[in-house]
Protein backbone atom coordinates (compact mmCIF):
# COMPACT_ATOMS: atom_id res chain seq x y z
CA UNK A 1 0.00 0.00 0.00
CA UNK A 2 2.98 2.10 0.65
CA UNK A 3 3.68 3.51 -3.01
CA UNK A 4 -0.35 4.29 -3.04
CA UNK A 5 -0.57 6.26 0.00
CA UNK A 6 -1.52 10.01 0.36
CA UNK A 7 -4.13 9.93 -2.55
CA UNK A 8 -5.93 11.97 -0.39
CA UNK A 9 -4.64 15.92 -0.74
CA UNK A 10 -1.90 14.58 -3.87
CA UNK A 11 -3.81 16.39 -5.92
CA UNK A 12 -2.49 19.83 -4.39
CA UNK A 13 1.27 18.70 -5.00
CA UNK A 14 3.60 20.86 -6.73
CA UNK A 15 4.38 19.97 -10.41
CA UNK A 16 8.03 18.59 -9.59
CA UNK A 17 6.31 16.29 -7.32
CA UNK A 18 3.50 15.04 -9.13
CA UNK A 19 5.96 14.24 -12.09
CA UNK A 20 8.17 12.18 -9.74
CA UNK A 21 5.26 9.99 -8.61
CA UNK A 22 4.31 9.72 -11.77
CA UNK A 23 7.77 8.56 -13.68
CA UNK A 24 8.40 6.21 -10.06
CA UNK A 25 4.72 4.60 -10.49
CA UNK A 26 5.41 4.33 -14.57
CA UNK A 27 8.38 2.64 -14.09
CA UNK A 28 6.16 0.09 -11.78
CA UNK A 29 4.25 -0.21 -13.97
CA UNK A 30 5.34 -1.01 -17.21
CA UNK A 31 7.70 -3.68 -15.79
CA UNK A 32 4.29 -4.91 -13.46
CA UNK A 33 2.67 -5.29 -17.06
CA UNK A 34 6.16 -6.63 -18.67
CA UNK A 35 6.97 -9.36 -15.82
CA UNK A 36 3.36 -10.57 -14.87
CA UNK A 37 1.25 -9.73 -18.48
CA UNK A 38 2.11 -12.27 -21.72
CA UNK A 39 0.29 -10.13 -24.03
CA UNK A 40 2.27 -7.31 -23.01
CA UNK A 41 5.84 -9.05 -22.65
CA UNK A 42 5.23 -10.25 -26.45
CA UNK A 43 4.40 -6.47 -27.68
CA UNK A 44 7.20 -5.16 -26.05
CA UNK A 45 9.85 -7.68 -27.14
CA UNK A 46 8.42 -7.01 -31.26
CA UNK A 47 8.55 -3.54 -30.57
CA UNK A 48 12.26 -3.69 -29.28
CA UNK A 49 11.81 -2.07 -25.93
CA UNK A 50 12.28 -2.85 -22.43
CA UNK A 51 10.78 -1.36 -19.01
CA UNK A 52 14.46 -0.45 -18.96
CA UNK A 53 14.31 1.92 -21.38
CA UNK A 54 12.11 4.55 -19.90
CA UNK A 55 14.10 7.17 -17.74
CA UNK A 56 12.11 9.71 -18.38
CA UNK A 57 8.20 10.22 -18.65
CA UNK A 58 8.59 11.14 -22.38
CA UNK A 59 10.14 7.50 -23.14
CA UNK A 60 6.51 6.34 -22.73
CA UNK A 61 6.13 6.98 -26.70
CA UNK A 62 8.63 4.40 -27.40
CA UNK A 63 5.84 1.59 -25.97
CA UNK A 64 3.31 -0.14 -27.77
CA UNK A 65 -0.56 0.90 -27.70
CA UNK A 66 -3.15 -1.45 -25.83
CA UNK A 67 -6.72 -1.38 -27.92
CA UNK A 68 -9.92 -2.26 -27.72
CA UNK A 69 -9.30 -5.64 -29.78
CA UNK A 70 -6.30 -6.46 -27.10
CA UNK A 71 -8.92 -6.73 -24.62
CA UNK A 72 -11.51 -8.92 -27.15
CA UNK A 73 -8.83 -11.24 -27.80
CA UNK A 74 -7.54 -11.90 -24.58
CA UNK A 75 -11.05 -12.87 -23.25
CA UNK A 76 -12.19 -12.99 -20.29
CA UNK A 77 -8.77 -12.57 -17.74
CA UNK A 78 -5.68 -12.60 -20.38
CA UNK A 79 -4.48 -8.92 -19.76
CA UNK A 80 -4.72 -9.87 -15.78
CA UNK A 81 -1.53 -9.77 -14.01
CA UNK A 82 -2.82 -11.60 -10.86
CA UNK A 83 -4.11 -15.22 -10.80
CA UNK A 84 -7.96 -14.63 -9.95
CA UNK A 85 -7.87 -15.60 -6.45
CA UNK A 86 -6.26 -12.53 -5.82
CA UNK A 87 -8.88 -10.45 -7.62
CA UNK A 88 -11.45 -8.76 -5.35
CA UNK A 89 -13.85 -7.81 -8.13
CA UNK A 90 -14.69 -8.14 -11.74
CA UNK A 91 -16.03 -5.44 -14.06
CA UNK A 92 -17.36 -5.38 -17.77
CA UNK A 93 -18.46 -3.01 -20.52
CA UNK A 94 -21.27 -5.28 -22.81
CA UNK A 95 -20.25 -2.83 -25.70
CA UNK A 96 -22.15 -3.33 -29.11
CA UNK A 97 -20.65 -6.27 -31.06
CA UNK A 98 -19.05 -9.10 -29.69
CA UNK A 99 -17.34 -10.18 -26.24
CA UNK A 100 -17.81 -7.79 -23.31
CA UNK A 101 -14.30 -6.60 -22.39
CA UNK A 102 -13.60 -7.65 -18.83
CA UNK A 103 -11.16 -6.06 -16.23
CA UNK A 104 -10.19 -6.86 -12.74
CA UNK A 105 -9.38 -5.29 -9.21
CA UNK A 106 -7.06 -6.52 -6.51
CA UNK A 107 -8.70 -5.23 -3.04
CA UNK A 108 -5.63 -2.18 -3.41
CA UNK A 109 -7.08 -1.63 -6.92
CA UNK A 110 -11.11 -1.30 -5.01
CA UNK A 111 -8.81 1.12 -2.84
CA UNK A 112 -7.15 3.52 -4.94
CA UNK A 113 -10.47 3.42 -6.74
CA UNK A 114 -12.45 4.57 -4.47
CA UNK A 115 -9.71 7.29 -2.93
CA UNK A 116 -9.62 8.89 -6.44
CA UNK A 117 -13.27 9.34 -6.43
CA UNK A 118 -13.50 10.40 -3.31
CA UNK A 119 -10.93 13.57 -4.75
CA UNK A 120 -13.45 13.28 -7.51
CA UNK A 121 -16.59 14.23 -5.01
CA UNK A 122 -14.58 16.77 -2.92
CA UNK A 123 -13.42 18.36 -6.28
CA UNK A 124 -17.40 18.77 -7.24
CA UNK A 125 -18.09 20.38 -3.76
CA UNK A 126 -19.26 17.28 -1.31
CA UNK A 127 -17.83 16.60 1.99
CA UNK A 128 -18.59 13.52 4.71
CA UNK A 129 -21.99 13.96 5.70
CA UNK A 130 -23.33 14.56 2.11
CA UNK A 131 -26.58 12.23 1.21
CA UNK A 132 -25.86 10.62 -2.44
CA UNK A 133 -27.79 9.40 -4.45
CA UNK A 134 -26.61 7.24 -7.13
CA UNK A 135 -28.74 6.81 -10.08
CA UNK A 136 -26.00 5.11 -12.10
CA UNK A 137 -26.69 1.86 -12.84
CA UNK A 138 -25.03 -1.19 -10.43
CA UNK A 139 -24.09 -4.31 -11.82
CA UNK A 140 -21.02 -5.00 -14.67
CA UNK A 141 -21.43 -1.42 -15.33
CA UNK A 142 -18.36 0.36 -13.24
CA UNK A 143 -20.75 3.27 -12.86
CA UNK A 144 -22.84 2.81 -9.48
CA UNK A 145 -20.33 0.86 -7.37
CA UNK A 146 -17.47 2.99 -8.31
CA UNK A 147 -19.77 6.19 -7.11
CA UNK A 148 -20.32 4.13 -4.08
CA UNK A 149 -17.00 2.78 -2.79
CA UNK A 150 -15.75 6.81 -3.32
CA UNK A 151 -18.88 8.14 -1.91
CA UNK A 152 -18.60 5.51 1.24
CA UNK A 153 -14.60 6.58 1.25
CA UNK A 154 -15.16 10.10 1.58
CA UNK A 155 -17.67 9.88 4.55
CA UNK A 156 -20.82 10.25 2.74
CA UNK A 157 -24.00 8.64 2.85
CA UNK A 158 -25.15 6.58 -0.15
CA UNK A 159 -28.12 6.01 -1.75
CA UNK A 160 -28.04 2.78 -3.84
CA UNK A 161 -30.60 3.55 -6.04
CA UNK A 162 -28.91 2.80 -9.22
CA UNK A 163 -30.82 3.84 -12.64
CA UNK A 164 -34.28 2.90 -13.87
CA UNK A 165 -37.11 2.90 -12.01
CA UNK A 166 -37.99 6.90 -12.40
CA UNK A 167 -40.91 7.03 -9.81
CA UNK A 168 -39.23 5.47 -7.24
CA UNK A 169 -36.17 7.93 -8.10
CA UNK A 170 -38.32 11.11 -7.53
CA UNK A 171 -39.68 9.88 -4.58
CA UNK A 172 -36.13 8.94 -2.82
CA UNK A 173 -35.02 12.53 -3.47
CA UNK A 174 -37.74 13.70 -2.38
CA UNK A 175 -38.36 11.90 1.19
CA UNK A 176 -34.36 11.55 1.66
CA UNK A 177 -33.08 14.71 1.03
CA UNK A 178 -29.76 14.12 -0.94
CA UNK A 179 -27.25 16.67 -1.35
CA UNK A 180 -25.51 15.13 -4.23
CA UNK A 181 -26.45 13.22 -7.05
CA UNK A 182 -24.62 11.49 -9.68
CA UNK A 183 -26.64 10.12 -12.89
CA UNK A 184 -25.64 10.35 -16.55
CA UNK A 185 -26.51 13.81 -17.88
CA UNK A 186 -29.55 12.67 -20.13
CA UNK A 187 -31.16 10.52 -17.24
CA UNK A 188 -30.57 13.74 -15.02
CA UNK A 189 -33.05 15.44 -17.82
CA UNK A 190 -35.03 12.36 -17.79
CA UNK A 191 -35.52 12.70 -14.22
CA UNK A 192 -36.33 16.55 -14.61
CA UNK A 193 -39.51 15.52 -17.03
CA UNK A 194 -40.32 12.98 -14.57
CA UNK A 195 -40.42 15.83 -11.24
CA UNK A 196 -42.29 17.98 -13.61
CA UNK A 197 -44.92 15.32 -14.60
CA UNK A 198 -45.52 14.73 -10.76
CA UNK A 199 -46.16 18.37 -10.69
CA UNK A 200 -43.17 18.77 -8.46
CA UNK A 201 -40.41 21.58 -9.68
CA UNK A 202 -36.88 20.13 -9.90
CA UNK A 203 -35.75 23.20 -8.33
CA UNK A 204 -37.21 22.91 -5.16
CA UNK A 205 -35.50 19.60 -4.52
CA UNK A 206 -32.76 19.17 -1.61
CA UNK A 207 -30.10 18.88 -4.61
CA UNK A 208 -27.30 20.97 -4.57
CA UNK A 209 -24.51 18.93 -6.63
CA UNK A 210 -24.96 16.42 -9.59
CA UNK A 211 -21.56 14.76 -10.85
CA UNK A 212 -22.64 13.54 -14.16
CA UNK A 213 -20.54 11.81 -17.15
CA UNK A 214 -20.39 8.36 -18.87
CA UNK A 215 -21.52 9.91 -22.16
CA UNK A 216 -20.35 12.65 -24.29
CA UNK A 217 -22.63 15.85 -23.54
CA UNK A 218 -22.13 19.86 -23.75
CA UNK A 219 -22.15 23.27 -22.31
CA UNK A 220 -25.65 23.58 -23.32
CA UNK A 221 -26.84 20.40 -21.46
CA UNK A 222 -24.92 21.63 -18.47
CA UNK A 223 -26.88 25.12 -18.43
CA UNK A 224 -30.17 23.01 -19.30
CA UNK A 225 -29.35 20.67 -16.00
CA UNK A 226 -28.47 23.33 -14.31
CA UNK A 227 -31.04 25.63 -14.46
CA UNK A 228 -34.30 22.80 -14.49
CA UNK A 229 -32.75 21.45 -11.07
CA UNK A 230 -30.93 24.53 -9.55
CA UNK A 231 -27.51 23.03 -8.94
CA UNK A 232 -23.78 23.01 -9.59
CA UNK A 233 -23.40 20.55 -12.61
CA UNK A 234 -20.23 18.72 -12.73
CA UNK A 235 -18.61 16.60 -15.22
CA UNK A 236 -16.92 13.45 -14.28
CA UNK A 237 -14.96 10.99 -16.63
CA UNK A 238 -13.76 7.79 -16.82
CA UNK A 239 -14.05 4.46 -18.41
CA UNK A 240 -13.83 0.48 -16.74
CA UNK A 241 -10.63 -0.08 -19.35
CA UNK A 242 -8.33 2.27 -17.19
CA UNK A 243 -10.47 2.01 -13.32
CA UNK A 244 -14.27 3.14 -14.13
CA UNK A 245 -15.43 6.73 -13.32
CA UNK A 246 -13.23 9.18 -11.47
CA UNK A 247 -10.43 9.17 -13.53
CA UNK A 248 -11.02 12.82 -13.86
CA UNK A 249 -13.37 15.04 -13.31
CA UNK A 250 -14.06 18.80 -12.91
CA UNK A 251 -13.72 21.14 -9.93
CA UNK A 252 -17.52 22.82 -8.94
CA UNK A 253 -15.22 26.39 -8.31
CA UNK A 254 -14.23 26.77 -11.92
CA UNK A 255 -16.45 24.22 -13.98
CA UNK A 256 -13.67 24.52 -16.77
CA UNK A 257 -13.16 20.99 -17.95
CA UNK A 258 -11.77 17.39 -16.26
CA UNK A 259 -8.64 18.01 -14.27
CA UNK A 260 -6.90 14.23 -15.16
CA UNK A 261 -6.05 12.98 -11.80
CA UNK A 262 -2.84 11.98 -13.56
CA UNK A 263 -0.76 10.98 -10.59
CA UNK A 264 -2.82 7.86 -11.22
CA UNK A 265 -3.90 7.50 -14.47
CA UNK A 266 -1.14 9.04 -17.09
CA UNK A 267 -2.78 11.04 -20.10
CA UNK A 268 -1.43 10.98 -23.95
CA UNK A 269 -3.06 13.26 -27.27
CA UNK A 270 -2.15 11.05 -30.31
CA UNK A 271 -2.92 11.44 -33.81
CA UNK A 272 -5.76 8.78 -34.08
CA UNK A 273 -4.15 8.12 -38.05
CA UNK A 274 -0.75 8.03 -37.03
CA UNK A 275 -0.71 7.37 -33.52
CA UNK A 276 2.27 10.04 -33.00
CA UNK A 277 2.14 11.98 -29.51
CA UNK A 278 0.82 15.93 -29.83
CA UNK A 279 1.64 18.29 -27.82
CA UNK A 280 -0.75 19.43 -25.41
CA UNK A 281 -3.44 21.80 -26.27
CA UNK A 282 -4.11 20.11 -29.72
CA UNK A 283 -7.32 18.00 -30.46
CA UNK A 284 -6.86 13.99 -30.91
CA UNK A 285 -7.40 10.66 -29.33
CA UNK A 286 -6.88 10.43 -25.57
CA UNK A 287 -4.43 7.74 -24.24
CA UNK A 288 -4.03 6.43 -21.07
CA UNK A 289 -1.54 4.43 -19.20
CA UNK A 290 -2.69 3.24 -15.50
CA UNK A 291 0.18 4.23 -13.03
CA UNK A 292 -1.19 2.20 -9.98
CA UNK A 293 -3.42 -1.09 -11.28
CA UNK A 294 -1.93 -4.47 -9.58
CA UNK A 295 -4.93 -6.77 -11.25
CA UNK A 296 -5.29 -4.67 -15.01
CA UNK A 297 -2.39 -2.70 -15.63
CA UNK A 298 -3.00 -1.11 -18.79
CA UNK A 299 -0.06 0.70 -20.86
CA UNK A 300 -1.37 3.19 -23.94
CA UNK A 301 -4.43 1.99 -23.96
CA UNK A 302 -6.43 3.85 -26.86
CA UNK A 303 -10.08 5.30 -25.67
CA UNK A 304 -11.28 6.45 -28.88
CA UNK A 305 -11.69 9.57 -26.47
CA UNK A 306 -10.76 13.00 -29.03
CA UNK A 307 -10.13 16.02 -26.90
CA UNK A 308 -7.19 17.98 -26.27
CA UNK A 309 -5.12 18.36 -22.72
CA UNK A 310 -4.75 21.89 -20.93
CA UNK A 311 -2.44 23.44 -17.95
CA UNK A 312 -3.58 22.84 -14.79
CA UNK A 313 -5.89 25.33 -13.07
CA UNK A 314 -6.99 24.77 -9.28
CA UNK A 315 -4.44 21.81 -9.41
CA UNK A 316 -1.00 21.36 -10.89
CA UNK A 317 -2.94 18.41 -12.81
CA UNK A 318 -3.72 18.69 -16.78
CA UNK A 319 -6.61 19.30 -17.67
CA UNK A 320 -8.58 17.92 -20.77
CA UNK A 321 -11.24 19.77 -22.69
CA UNK A 322 -14.85 18.09 -22.71
CA UNK A 323 -14.71 15.14 -24.93
CA UNK A 324 -16.67 16.21 -27.78
CA UNK A 325 -17.02 12.92 -29.01
CA UNK A 326 -15.59 9.66 -29.83
CA UNK A 327 -13.75 8.95 -33.33
CA UNK A 328 -16.27 5.30 -33.54
CA UNK A 329 -19.29 7.90 -33.06
CA UNK A 330 -18.15 10.23 -35.48
CA UNK A 331 -21.15 10.35 -38.48
CA UNK A 332 -19.22 10.77 -42.14
CA UNK A 333 -22.42 11.83 -43.60
CA UNK A 334 -21.47 12.42 -48.01
CA UNK A 335 -18.22 12.91 -46.75
CA UNK A 336 -18.72 15.67 -44.04
CA UNK A 337 -18.12 14.41 -40.25
CA UNK A 338 -20.22 15.23 -38.13
CA UNK A 339 -20.51 14.50 -34.25
CA UNK A 340 -23.26 14.19 -32.02
CA UNK A 341 -22.33 17.43 -29.85
CA UNK A 342 -22.39 19.56 -32.52
CA UNK A 343 -26.50 18.35 -33.26
CA UNK A 344 -26.54 18.44 -29.36
CA UNK A 345 -25.63 22.33 -29.20
CA UNK A 346 -28.12 22.90 -32.02
CA UNK A 347 -30.89 21.25 -30.47
CA UNK A 348 -30.14 22.39 -26.67
CA UNK A 349 -29.96 25.96 -27.86
CA UNK A 350 -33.62 26.34 -29.22
CA UNK A 351 -36.16 26.49 -26.73
CA UNK A 352 -39.03 25.24 -28.47
CA UNK A 353 -36.62 21.77 -28.20
CA UNK A 354 -36.29 19.16 -25.09
CA UNK A 355 -33.06 18.25 -24.72
CA UNK A 356 -33.45 14.79 -25.95
CA UNK A 357 -32.83 13.52 -29.38
CA UNK A 358 -31.07 10.98 -31.55
CA UNK A 359 -29.58 10.79 -34.92
CA UNK A 360 -30.36 7.79 -37.39
CA UNK A 361 -28.00 6.99 -40.54
CA UNK A 362 -29.91 5.14 -43.27
CA UNK A 363 -28.48 4.62 -47.21
CA UNK A 364 -31.33 4.10 -49.07
CA UNK A 365 -29.75 4.27 -52.72
CA UNK A 366 -26.11 4.90 -52.70
CA UNK A 367 -25.94 8.39 -50.86
CA UNK A 368 -26.22 8.27 -46.75
CA UNK A 369 -28.76 10.09 -45.02
CA UNK A 370 -28.93 11.37 -41.66
CA UNK A 371 -32.25 11.69 -40.30
CA UNK A 372 -32.27 14.54 -37.09
CA UNK A 373 -34.87 12.88 -34.43
CA UNK A 374 -36.06 15.68 -31.72
CA UNK A 375 -38.92 16.24 -29.38
CA UNK A 376 -41.52 19.76 -29.03
CA UNK A 377 -41.67 21.36 -26.05
CA UNK A 378 -45.47 20.79 -25.27
CA UNK A 379 -46.02 24.77 -26.16
CA UNK A 380 -45.03 23.62 -29.88
CA UNK A 381 -46.23 20.48 -29.95
CA UNK A 382 -48.82 21.35 -32.74
CA UNK A 383 -48.43 20.12 -36.52
CA UNK A 384 -47.88 23.87 -37.56
CA UNK A 385 -45.08 24.77 -35.29
CA UNK A 386 -43.17 21.40 -35.55
CA UNK A 387 -42.93 21.45 -39.26
CA UNK A 388 -41.77 25.27 -38.92
CA UNK A 389 -39.35 24.23 -36.32
CA UNK A 390 -38.06 21.19 -38.01
CA UNK A 391 -37.11 23.85 -41.17
CA UNK A 392 -35.19 26.19 -38.79
CA UNK A 393 -33.05 23.37 -37.29
CA UNK A 394 -32.21 21.73 -40.51
CA UNK A 395 -30.79 25.39 -41.87
CA UNK A 396 -28.93 25.81 -38.65
CA UNK A 397 -27.82 22.47 -38.99
CA UNK A 398 -26.20 22.90 -42.62
CA UNK A 399 -24.90 26.30 -41.83
CA UNK A 400 -23.25 24.91 -39.07
CA UNK A 401 -21.90 21.20 -39.54
CA UNK A 402 -22.73 21.65 -43.45
CA UNK A 403 -24.61 18.90 -43.64
CA UNK A 404 -27.79 18.29 -45.01
CA UNK A 405 -30.52 16.23 -42.46
CA UNK A 406 -33.93 14.80 -42.79
CA UNK A 407 -35.91 16.14 -39.59
CA UNK A 408 -38.23 14.87 -37.69
CA UNK A 409 -39.91 16.62 -34.59
CA UNK A 410 -42.21 14.17 -32.70
CA UNK A 411 -44.49 15.24 -29.77
CA UNK A 412 -43.32 15.71 -26.42
CA UNK A 413 -42.38 12.26 -24.64
CA UNK A 414 -42.58 11.11 -27.99
CA UNK A 415 -37.99 10.40 -27.79
CA UNK A 416 -37.73 7.44 -25.10
CA UNK A 417 -35.54 8.36 -21.94
CA UNK A 418 -32.74 5.67 -20.73
CA UNK A 419 -32.00 4.81 -17.66
CA UNK A 420 -28.23 5.15 -18.23
CA UNK A 421 -25.85 6.04 -21.15
CA UNK A 422 -28.04 7.65 -24.12
CA UNK A 423 -28.04 6.03 -27.64
CA UNK A 424 -27.56 9.00 -29.88
CA UNK A 425 -26.86 7.19 -33.26
CA UNK A 426 -29.01 4.60 -34.86
CA UNK A 427 -26.68 3.75 -37.61
CA UNK A 428 -29.01 1.24 -40.17
CA UNK A 429 -26.68 0.28 -42.49
CA UNK A 430 -25.63 -1.78 -40.37
CA UNK A 431 -28.13 -3.43 -39.46
CA UNK A 432 -29.14 -6.04 -41.63
CA UNK A 433 -32.70 -5.95 -43.68
CA UNK A 434 -32.81 -2.37 -42.91
O1 LIG B 1 -18.88 5.16 -18.49
C1 LIG B 1 -17.49 5.08 -16.53
C2 LIG B 1 -18.23 6.21 -15.96
C3 LIG B 1 -19.32 6.00 -15.17
C4 LIG B 1 -17.80 7.52 -16.16
C5 LIG B 1 -20.00 7.04 -14.56
C6 LIG B 1 -18.44 8.60 -15.57
C7 LIG B 1 -19.53 8.35 -14.78
P1 LIG B 1 -17.49 2.79 -19.71
O2 LIG B 1 -18.84 2.18 -19.69
O3 LIG B 1 -16.31 1.91 -19.86
O4 LIG B 1 -17.23 3.57 -18.37
O5 LIG B 1 -17.50 3.88 -20.85
C8 LIG B 1 -16.40 4.71 -21.06
O6 LIG B 1 -17.79 6.55 -21.82
O7 LIG B 1 -14.51 6.09 -23.14
C9 LIG B 1 -16.23 7.83 -23.01
O8 LIG B 1 -16.45 7.57 -24.39
C10 LIG B 1 -17.56 7.86 -22.30
N1 LIG B 1 -17.51 8.80 -21.19
C11 LIG B 1 -17.37 8.54 -19.88
N2 LIG B 1 -17.41 9.68 -19.15
C12 LIG B 1 -17.56 10.70 -20.04
C13 LIG B 1 -17.66 12.11 -19.94
C14 LIG B 1 -17.95 4.63 -17.89
N3 LIG B 1 -17.64 12.75 -18.78
C15 LIG B 1 -16.68 5.71 -22.15
N4 LIG B 1 -17.78 12.81 -21.08
C16 LIG B 1 -15.54 6.65 -22.35
C17 LIG B 1 -17.81 12.21 -22.30
C18 LIG B 1 -17.62 10.13 -21.34
N5 LIG B 1 -17.74 10.88 -22.44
Amino acid sequence: MTMFAGINGFEYASKDEIAAKQLERMKWSLKHAYDNVAFNKQAFDEKGVHPDDLQSLADLAKFPFTVKQDLRDNYPFGLFAVPTDKLSRIHASSGTTGKPTVVGYTAQDIDVWAEVFARSIRAAGGRPGDMVHVAYGYGLFTGGLGAHYGAERLGCTVVPASGGATDSQIQLIMDFKPRIIMVTPSYMLALADAFDKKGIDPRTTSLEIGLHGAEPWTEEMRKEIERRFDIKAVDIYGLSEIMGPGVGSEFAETQDGLTIWEDLFYPEIINPETGEVLPDGEEGELVFTSLCKEAFPIIRYRTRDLTRLLPGSLSHMRRMARIFGRSDDMMIIRGVNVFPTQIEEIICRDERLTPHYFCEIRRPKVMDELTVVAEARPEFSDDHSRSHIADELKKNIKNLCGVTTKIDIREPGGIPRSAGKAKRVIDYRNLAGK
